[in-house]
């Protein structure tokens, strides 16, 4: 089953500072909320099937934790943590989040009948395993075209293996507007865009 690497980073691939985010952009939080979410048009849900359509997003232990608690799980979408600790609290009484030990694991606890889309949401070490993943088929990343300290890296991405897709392209696979070009949030510049897999 492919899934998409969404990530926000910096020209010099930070993503993290502290064990959280080094920024807040709302329009770009907005912007994973909405296409992590989004169920694909064509999808169809296979008859006699209760449960509704939903997204998976997968997450390592620290991702999870730098979630504040009151937006835990992330709503509408099926919550993974990753963590070699099987006992490792969630704090959290959904009981449709899912702990499992490894990336592998992760993708065989989605239903597949009822999951159009699969996300892996961070963070660094997470990044670092999937995008070496064979079904790892795109990267919506948000670059972030100002200076900003980080101390946790996105990988670099191999421009032999994924090309930077058209704004269309990009528009096409969230089945959204997105706007084009360069955005500013107080005194950083960003823009969205998508690389796949050639
Ligand atoms: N800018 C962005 O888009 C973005 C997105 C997400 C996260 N982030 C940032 O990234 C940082 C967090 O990244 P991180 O690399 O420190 O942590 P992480 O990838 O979120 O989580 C690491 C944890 O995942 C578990 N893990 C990792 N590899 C594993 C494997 N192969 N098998 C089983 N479990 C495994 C381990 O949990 P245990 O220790 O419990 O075993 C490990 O400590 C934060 O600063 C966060 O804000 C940024």
């Amino acid at each position: 089953m492919n899934f998409t690497l969404v990530v926000a980073a910096t020209e010099e691939l930070g993503i993290g500072l502290r064990a959280n985010l080094p920024w807040r952009i709302p329009k770009d939080m907005a912007f994973f909320k909405e296409v992590t979410t989004r169920v694909p048009r064509a999808f169809n849900l296979p008859t006699g099937t209760s449960e509704p359509a939903q997204n998976a997003v997968i997450m390592g232990r620290i991702t999870w934790e730098s979630i504040p608690a009151k937006f835990r799980p992330l709503d509408k979408r099926t919550n993974i943590v990753i963590s070699r600790n099987v006992e490792f609290d969630l704090q959290c009484k959904d009981q449709t989040v899912k702990l499992v030990p490894s990336i592998e694991r992760a993708f065989d606890v989605i239903d597949r009948s009822r999951t159009p889309r699969v996300f892996v949401i961070g963070g660094a070490q997470i990044y670092r395993e999937a995008i070496k993943h064979a079904n790892c088929s795109r990267i919506l990343l948000t670059r972030i075209r100002s200076l900003v300290d980080c101390d946790t890296f996105f990988p670099e991405i191999d421009e032999s293996l994924f090309r930077l897709a058209s704004h269309n392209e990009l528009e096409e696979f969230v089945e959204a507007e997105v706007v084009d070009g360069i955005l500013t949030h107080k005194n950083l510049d960003y823009q969205f865009t998508m690389y796949v897999k050639r």
